[in-house]
């Protein structure tokens, strides 16, 4: 036989081997990601120990901010926000102002009832807000500190509202505006903007009605007088007043058109890590191409101008806000550099929580903007958890730890 041959199978067996105990017998082979929206992690599918082991101990840097009131309002992205917020609360054992029962603290109103609320066991005052109430600077301030930062985020009001129409007559479906796309089943979008009376179950509520999903909800959600909400919208010095006060009472309105922008500008000025504002999206409502959903509105300045109108405090909100915001992101030293830095980190977040499944951390090396630091599986795991069972996770956590504490506190009482 050739001696080719002789020299050449040992080599390829050799090859095959290590091959073998490189790839194959590393338990797994590649996976794609999944087509379409995240994989929702459940709260059962995170682990007790997991949760008792976020590394609260290691953080000791007092030097960052960690007392952030973050007035959720809907269909702003405000579920990743959160999502953030709860992981940085959680590693480090902050006290988190959580409705004893489900994910909300009251999504009607801006009142505080005390028996929905888990208490401090010490009748402290609260580091962190993140669950949705109607902001009113009253309420708030009797479970937070007047030095707490405020932050929001809002959007650009007629993406705001087909977003949340999308949301509500699907994810989580509203009688009247399933109605409504019945009557514009091609093309909701266009149905929407140039009818909106069909998407309201009664004519007085075009358009006034406070509370509704689809209009004006940011100002409702910021707590815009509610009582006498059809007046007062077209009260134009009230307007005004509601604006100027979100403005001295906000150290941040941030714009989920920019998000990345926003994390990135929250991050320096609460002296957060890059590690602390990474994040995969939560609780949006995907839109495939062949969705009847996948359409640009069109319209003429008439219609926009009548859209206008009907969320005319959205509006005045978004004005006001927008410039101030752009112009704070402006003045910041090598921001867009930052931002450019952190999309690109997102992306490699992504793809390791989406894909990887041969390596258990990610090592990110220090940089301009960051320490070394690595993120785990238990970090995607966290980003990954969809709002309600993220709440219900951190108030699994925090009853834990209130729960030790009282027997702390029963015992010295004792001696
Ligand atoms: C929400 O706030 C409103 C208005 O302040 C109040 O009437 C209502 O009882 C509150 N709802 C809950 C569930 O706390
Ligand atoms: C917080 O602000 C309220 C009203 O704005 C004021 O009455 C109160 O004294 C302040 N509390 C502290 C601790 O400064
Ligand atoms: C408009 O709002 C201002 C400020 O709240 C109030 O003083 C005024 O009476 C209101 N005007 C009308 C017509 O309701
Ligand atoms: C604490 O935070 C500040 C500001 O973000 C940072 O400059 C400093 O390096 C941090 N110190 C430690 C020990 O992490
Ligand atoms: C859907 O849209 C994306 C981005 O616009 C495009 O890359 C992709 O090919 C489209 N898929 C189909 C099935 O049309
Ligand atoms: C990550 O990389 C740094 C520097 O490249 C190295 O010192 C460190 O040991 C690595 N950590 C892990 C967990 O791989």
């Amino acid at each position: 036989m050739d001696k080719k041959v002789w020299f050449g199978l040992p080599v390829f067996f050799a090859a095959a081997c290590l091959w073998y105990f490189l790839l194959i017998n590393r338990s797994t082979v590649y996976v794609p990601p999944p087509p379409g929206p995240l994989p929702v992690i459940r709260a059962k599918d995170v682990s007790e120990e997991e949760i008792w082991r976020l590394p609260s101990k290691s953080f000791k840097n007092v030097s960052q901010i960690r007392q952030v009131v973050f007035a959720k309002v809907h269909k702003a992205a405000s579920s990743t926000v959160q999502n953030i917020l709860l992981r940085f609360a959680m590693a480090r054992d902050l006290d988190i102002l959580l409705p004893t029962q489900g994910p909300i603290i009251n999504e009607t109103g801006s009142t505080i009832r005390p028996e929905k609320i888990i208490p401090h066991p010490l009748g402290k005052l609260f580091d962190i807000l993140c669950t949705h109430v109607v902001y009113t600077k009253q309420e708030i301030g009797r479970y937070f500190s007047n030095s707490t930062v405020r932050v929001t985020m809002i959007r650009e009001p007629m993406q705001h509202a087909i977003s949340a129409l999308h949301y509500y007559t699907t994810v989580f479906p509203q009688k009247g505006y399933v109605a409504g796309v019945k009557k514009h089943p091609n093309d909701p979008v266009n149905g929407f903007v140039h009818h909106p009376e069909d998407f309201y179950p009664y004519p007085s509520h075009v358009c006034a009605e406070p509370g509704s999903y689809i209009s004006n909800r940011m100002s409702y959600d910021l707590g815009f007088d509610a009582d006498n909400f059809a007046a007062s919208k077209k009260n134009d010095s009230k307007i005004q007043i509601f604006v100027n006060e979100l403005e001295k009472e906000f150290h941040f309105v941030l714009i989920s058109d920019y998000f990345d922008e926003s994390m990135v500008l929250l991050k320096r000025v609460l002296g957060w890590t890059v590690k602390d504002i990474i994040y995969l999206k939560v609780n949006i409502g995907e839109i495939k191409n062949t969705s009847v959903w996948n359409h640009k509105p069109q319209f003429d300045s008439q219609t926009f101008e009548a859209f206008r109108e009907c969320n005319k405090l959205d509006y005045e909100l978004y004005d006001h806000f927008l410039p101030l915001f752009l112009d704070k992101i402006q003045k910041q030293p090598n921001f867009k550099e930052e931002v450019s830095y952190f999309k690109q980190l997102q992306e490699r977040v992504r793809e390791f929580c989406l894909e990887s499944v041969i390596e258990k951390t990610l090592n990110i090396s220090e940089s301009k903007w960051s320490k070394q630091f690595t993120v785990s599986t238990t970090d995607c795991k966290l980003m990954k958890t969809a709002e309600k069972e993220m709440v219900e996770l951190a108030r699994k956590k925090q009853l834990k730890r209130y729960a030790v504490l009282k027997k702390i506190l029963s015992n010295s009482n004792v001696t």
